[in-house]
């Protein structure tokens, strides 16, 4: 388990988003319980111990890590909106359009996780392959599964993996060999489901690794018994997080609106079942009327931009306002989506954000976002969206310990690094062109979860 470590070097973190702050000579204290209880800054490396000494810590570092010119101590990636099933179909369907695509080839996958063993295979595999990508905290959406749901909580529980684990309420609109049987169902597996998700982290003595997310998958999917039903447990449980598909593209809003004819938009269909709320993960927030963008604001719900799966999922150009947004006050966090898009990796989620920023502008003059901005959305921005911000994104002191050790150096992609490389260049040389195997180190709550330990 987790031990007492420091670390030396550069950190690069964000305070506040927006706000991408780079130290050099930083020494960062973890305690045994995976807090950061110390940061000290300008420290040369040669009073590391000696610093260590004076700081009085009732318990020593047992390992000490010497970051070298090229190597960085980052946050860990927040990923705001994964759909664990998917791991296996990603690249698939591509140029269909949204409704077809779940048709074609989302439900007949996901409908495989019925089989206990099935799901512990992939959800072991996608975990797996997440943390190695440095998702130190992920916002899952299962499969309608109650079993196999529980069975995703508890692999990311046992690998240390940071989540958020919903189980897909869908009761309509979907095939019958995959939809719950009716509204009462689809909330009993889903109150089943929150019981297991919260006994796990009371097992760990309240760690709060793993949290249940309320988790319609979208209005299309859930009739109004449902979506009131939803609505109501969140209500009677204000801890739990809830999260949707939002305004993903135009043939699912006509789809939304088709099915409820006393609303002209999805913000004000959502808060009328009680889920647009604080504590709400809006997937994709594509096309948005001033309206909407206005009632996110004030309801305060966090928006999560997934600009790869947006791009390559067919149905036109579908990319979020996101300068917008920002400029608004709004909280934003990226995810991959997973099956949707052709990469799992929260850097290529950061790169295709620029891109489709850039886009923006071009077409409407938007606000362009840095690859910087991005790298903040990537670490504070989620966090905020996952309404962890009080534990995780940043290393403030008393925060949890969730990081990753960046080296420039290795063999890999990464745009080369040269001798006169200042070290904003190297890490803009990371963030745009590298990929895990410059993560060489990836730890949650102070536990190490990718890299030879020391
Ligand atoms: N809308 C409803 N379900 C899904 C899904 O699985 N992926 C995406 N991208 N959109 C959805
Ligand atoms: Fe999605």
């Amino acid at each position: 388990m987790a031990r007492a470590r420091a670390f030396h070097g550069t950190i690069v973190h964000c305070p506040t988003v927006g706000e991408t702050k780079i130290l050099e000579d930083t020494l960062v204290v973890v305690s045994a319980s995976g807090q950061i209880s110390h940061v000290e800054h300008d420290v040369p490396r040669a009073d590391v111990e000696k610093t260590l000494s004076r700081l009085n810590l009732p318990e020593q570092p047992s390992a000490i890590t010497l970051l070298d010119r090229t190597d960085f101590l980052i946050p860990g990636f927040v990923d705001t909106h994964n759909h664990a099933p998917q791991w296996g179909q990603r690249g698939l369907g591509g140029g269909l359009h949204i409704l077809d695509w779940l048709d074609e080839i989302t439900f007949p996958n996901e409908a495989k996780f019925r089989d206990a063993e099935h799901a512990r295979k992939i959800y072991s595999a996608c975990v797996d392959g997440f943390i190695r990508q440095g998702v130190t905290t992920c916002s899952y959406y299962a499969s309608l599964h109650g079993e196999a749901t529980t069975i995703l909580a508890d692999v990311c529980h046992s690998k240390g993996q940071r989540a958020l684990i919903g189980k897909c309420n869908m009761d309509r609109n979907a095939p019958d060999y995959y939809r719950d049987k009716d509204a009462a169902e689809s909330l009993q597996v889903t109150r089943n489901v929150i019981d297991h998700v919260r006994a796990l982290d009371a097992s760990s003595g309240g760690g709060a690794l793993v949290k249940p997310i309320l988790t319609p998958r979208f209005a299309v999917s859930c009739d109004d018994e449902l979506l009131a039903g939803l609505g109501s447990l969140a209500q009677e449980n204000p801890d739990l997080p809830i999260q949707t598909h939002f305004n993903e593209a135009q043939q699912e809003i006509d789809a939304t609106l088709r099915l409820f004819p006393d609303f002209t938009n999805e913000a004000d269909l959502y808060d009328h079942f009680g889920l647009l709320t604080d504590r709400s993960i809006l997937a994709h927030c594509t096309i948005m009327t001033d309206y909407e963008i206005d009632k996110l604001r004030q309801k305060d719900s966090g928006v999560a931009h997934c600009p790869v799966s947006n791009t390559t999922v067919g149905g036109g150009f579908m990319a979020a306002p996101i300068g917008r947004f920002l400029e608004k006050g709004i909280k934003v966090g990226l995810g991959t989506d997973s099956g949707g898009g052709f990469s799992s990796s929260i850097l290529d989620a950061m790169r295709q954000a620029v891109i489709v920023s850039n886009a923006r502008q071009a077409i409407n003059g938007e606000p362009a976002l840095s690859i910087w901005q991005c790298f903040s959305l990537a670490t504070l921005g989620g966090a905020r969206v996952c309404s962890l911000a009080d534990k995780i994104g940043n290393f403030e002191v008393g925060k949890d310990f969730d990081a990753l050790v960046v080296r420039g150096g290795v063999d890999g992609v990464m745009t080369m690094v040269q001798e006169d490389d200042s070290l904003p260049m190297i890490f803009e040389k990371f963030l745009i062109s590298g990929d895990d195997r410059n993560i060489e180190e990836v730890y949650v709550k102070g536990r190490q979860l990718k890299g030879k330990s020391t």
